[in-house]
């Protein structure tokens, strides 16, 4: 089995956190996503506890909730003294509303209006992760008007090229994210920064991309940012508190993937982060870290029912499912490899060749292509696992697809964190 929350009972039925997903898929129907709650816990504390061991002191992950947010993720991070990375006023106000310290929150983006920088002023934001200039203004203006000292950070483009899909990278110079180094636009925004009266320069931050399995470029980027501390250092004599290195580490989808290590990873960057701060004359900041995917996303798995068998002969066969792109765009946006199960026949030999279609009207609906699985019936289970991350946070209502709830186990049991939306629920809006 890929992971090990996943274990197939007498009945030759898949389980999941130690439940039988038949079970699961009978009491809350199906499309279903199940989510480990003690999965994602021991993650959280995998990444904190390395990040204290290895990392100069105060160093601490915060989750990228762009991954998976609802309230209920956000009170388990709270618990687990985790902080997080907001993206829009939307996921800042679902944590404010799941009752998370927004002391400990960090709003990023490139693209933020006046209502979202007053909104999470408002609201007694950490910091911002500032992108541009035209940001900063805005910040230091909407400060002012209140008065207060805003901390931010400053988002720095190391140009970094990991290996990743092209829509996922995010570290090259021509990025829509971010102030290069290369191009001293990273030092005009520091400049800039530490010229604003209601404003403290607290940090850079930089983010390479997202599901990178090498190890390198996360050390190239980390010894980029630092060289960038130290240039900046000697010209201006200016050292903020914190480096944030981002997220990105990859987590295995399939067999073929490799598994990482994340807690030997944190112990290397360590490593070279102090060896790279004696060589550069530079006091070891506090280092941040924002993974998302590798927090959640082998924390959870969709439950679909099949709805159709289709065989095209000389060509392929389609297993048509209640649920697709709507739920889990990934395959149809970055192509993205999925393990598809039996959930309800595992023990069944696998060798009907097909393709999980979707139930959108959109040829490009899939799921997943060449999965092995025994010949399907209309009625029975499929498990797409690993779908803890982007899939809930990324669905929506295309071809008005009510959305599928998400059950949590817990420690006591299953739960329902976010509930399935209804049709009503679909025609809420419409006036
Ligand atoms: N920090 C920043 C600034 C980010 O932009 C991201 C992801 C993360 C942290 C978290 O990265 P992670 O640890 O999850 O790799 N929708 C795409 C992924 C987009 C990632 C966007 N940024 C997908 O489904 O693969």
């Amino acid at each position: 089995m890929l992971y090990k929350n996943l274990s197939v009972n007498d009945a030759g039925h898949l389980c999941f956190a130690g439940y039988d997903t038949t079970v699961l898929a009978q009491q809350y129907g199906t499309a279903l996503m199940l989510m480990d709650e003690g999965a994602i816990r021991s993650r959280c504390q995998e990444y904190k506890n390395a990040m204290a061991d290895f990392l100069p002191a105060g160093s601490m992950p915060l989750y990228a909730s762009k991954a998976l947010s609802f309230k209920r993720i956000y009170e388990i991070m709270k618990e687990e003294g985790m902080g997080i990375d907001v993206v829009s006023s939307g996921e800042l106000h679902t944590a404010v509303r799941a009752g998370f310290p927004m002391e400990n929150a960090f709003f990023h983006g490139n693209s933020k209006t006046d209502f979202d920088i007053s909104f999470a002023m408002e609201n007694g934001l950490g910091y911002f992760v500032c992108d541009n200039i035209d940001e900063l203004n805005a910040i230091d203006a909407e400060a002012a008007r209140r008065s207060i000292t805003q901390k931010v950070l400053l988002r720095v483009t190391p140009g970094i090229d990991p290996h990743t899909h092209a829509k996922i990278n995010t570290g090259r110079v021509d990025s829509k994210f971010g102030a290069a180094i290369e191009t001293g636009q990273a030092e005009e925004l520091v400049l800039r920064t530490l010229e604003k009266e209601h404003i403290q320069l607290c940090g850079y931050h930089c983010h390479i991309g997202s599901q990178i399995f090498e190890h390198d470029p996360f050390c190239d980027a980390a010894v980029l940012m630092l060289q960038f501390m130290a240039d900046i250092k000697a010209k201006h004599g200016f050292v903020p508190k914190f480096l944030n290195l981002g997220g990105g580490m990859g987590v295995p989808y399939t067999a073929e993937h490799p598994s990482i290590d994340y807690a030997a990873n944190i112990r290397s960057i360590g490593a070279l982060i102090a060896d790279t701060c004696k060589k550069l004359e530079l006091e070891a900041p506090v280092i941040l870290m924002e993974p998302g995917r590798s927090i959640v996303a082998d924390s959870g798995i969709t439950l679909y029912s099949v709805s159709s068998i289709k065989k095209i002969p000389g060509f392929k066969n389609y297993v048509a499912i209640n649920g697709g792109m709507t739920d889990n765009p990934r395959y149809t946006l970055y192509q993205s490899d999925y393990t598809v199960l039996a959930a309800d026949r595992m023990n069944e030999k696998a060798d009907f060749v097909c393709t999980i279609a979707g139930c959108c009207c959109e040829s490009g609906d899939l799921i997943q292509e060449n999965v092995s699985l025994p010949e399907p019936k209309r009625g029975n289970l499929i498990a797409v696992l690993t779908t803890g991350a982007y899939n809930y946070s990324m669905a929506s209502n295309y071809n008005r697809v009510p959305r599928p709830p998400i059950v949590m186990i817990g420690e006591n049991g299953p739960y329902v964190a976010v509930r399935r939306e209804s049709l009503e629920d679909l025609v809420t809006y419409d006036l």
